[in-house]
């Protein structure tokens, strides 16, 4: 078959990775990147840790307004599609991406196939829900990550081709883990030890976009006053800049950190704090303590199990929430494992 995968934000090349790999000598599977996310710690230096080869198509869109950005993908993606003719479309997650890809296709009547299908917050302020949303009901083959998902997708009427093949991003991280942990060398650049630090990331717009929360995000985690470390997403970066905001002094700031050293990160942290998806399933998958600083997830069970907490951001009191929080001793399999190979065996049989 000739297949698009379509990416373009960070996560996506991270759940892109194992899949394109396996993929490879079976199909004619072409990257297609959109450009959504450009900086070079955001993107090429991704492809570059996991081993990715470059996008046979890039179509450079950058940063946009949220109809502007999908727009500009969708036009160009149709072109695209129009030239190449793939038979199976492939989109990921949750982004702007992902919708112009799936929106793209189904106009054109290529099947999508849609990788972390079902997932739900119910917050229809978050632009991803309505991505999510939109995504499954025009895709014709959606893999779950979670039983969770799977329910979802049955009760909103798409039980037909919808396959509970678990979450992608286990086998990222199980492929890199080992790799990444021979060269721990970020923990001595960052003069930091074994669990004496927390891990924080934050990006999501209700988090950052408005500054007053921002500041009191900071400030809450100030008063905690043990080490952070804090990659800081360029939206962020932007927020924090424009707004003259001050750091407190035991909250580190880096660039974002590429894959392997972000997982090391994680391997050593004592807790991690944030609010990104992917994050949250890495920790769980880590067996790391998780404070989730949003007031909903689409990643109930690691809240269920006692491995996520989540914390309104808005909240007083967060520091001393995330101080009392204790985890259990043991995990379930939320996330599976092999999830490659079943996703590749469902896509043969196509
Ligand atoms: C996007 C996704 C979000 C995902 C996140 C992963 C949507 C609606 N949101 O959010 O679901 O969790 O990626 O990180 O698709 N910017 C740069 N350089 C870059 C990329 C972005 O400077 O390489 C800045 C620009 O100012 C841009 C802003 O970040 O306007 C936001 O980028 P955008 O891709 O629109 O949304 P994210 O917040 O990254
Ligand atoms: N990540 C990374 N470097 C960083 C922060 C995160 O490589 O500095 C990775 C992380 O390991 C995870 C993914 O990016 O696999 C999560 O992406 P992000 O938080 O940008 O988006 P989300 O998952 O919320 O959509």
């Amino acid at each position: 078959m000739k297949i698009f995968s379509i990416v373009g934000a960070r996560p996506q090349f991270i759940k892109l990775a194992p899949l394109s790999e396996a993929l490879s000598g079976q199909h004619q599977e072409y990257i297609v990147h959109t450009g959504q996310h450009y900086d070079y710690a955001m993107s090429e230096k991704i492809f570059e840790d996991l081993g990715i080869r470059k996008p046979d198509i890039h179509l450079e869109i950058g940063s946009g307004s949220q109809a502007a950005q999908t727009g500009k993908m969708m036009i160009a993606l149709e072109e695209a599609m129009i030239l190449q003719k793939p038979n199976l479309v492939i989109v990921f997650g949750d982004t702007n991406s992902t919708l112009a890809g799936a929106f793209a296709a189904a106009k054109l009547n290529i099947p999508i196939l849609h990788i972390e299908a079902g997932l739900r917050s119910y917050n229809k302020s978050m632009p991803e829900e309505i991505n999510r949303i939109a995504t499954d009901h025009v895709s014709k083959y959606l893999f779950a990550p979670t039983q969770t998902a799977m329910n979802i997708l049955k009760a909103e009427g798409l039980k037909e081709h919808s396959y509970l093949t678990g979450d992608i991003m286990v086998d990222t991280i199980k492929n890199s883990l080992e790799i990444a942990l021979k060269k721990p060398t970020i923990i001595s650049a960052l003069n930091i030890e074994d669990k004496k630090f927390n891990l924080l990331t934050l990006h999501r717009n209700y988090n950052v976009d408005n500054p007053a929360i921002l500041k009191h995000l900071l400030m809450e985690l100030g008063r905690l006053e043990e080490k952070i470390i804090f990659p800081v997403h360029p939206r962020t970066k932007k927020m924090l800049k424009d707004n003259a905001i001050a750091i407190p002094q035991n909250i580190e700031i880096t660039e974002p950190q590429g894959y392997l050293d972000f997982i090391v990160l994680e391997h050593y942290s004592n807790r991690i704090i944030t609010d990104s998806g992917g994050i949250q399933k890495e920790a769980y998958i880590l067996q790391k303590p998780c404070i989730t600083l949003r007031s909903e997830t689409e990643w109930v069970e690691t809240v269920q199990e006692g491995w996520n907490l989540l914390v309104n951001p808005t909240d007083n009191m967060i520091s001393s929430k995330i101080l009392s929080f204790v985890t259990p001793v043991i995990q379930q399999d939320i996330f599976g494992k092999d999830v490659t190979s079943k996703m590749v065996k469902v896509i043969n049989s196509i």
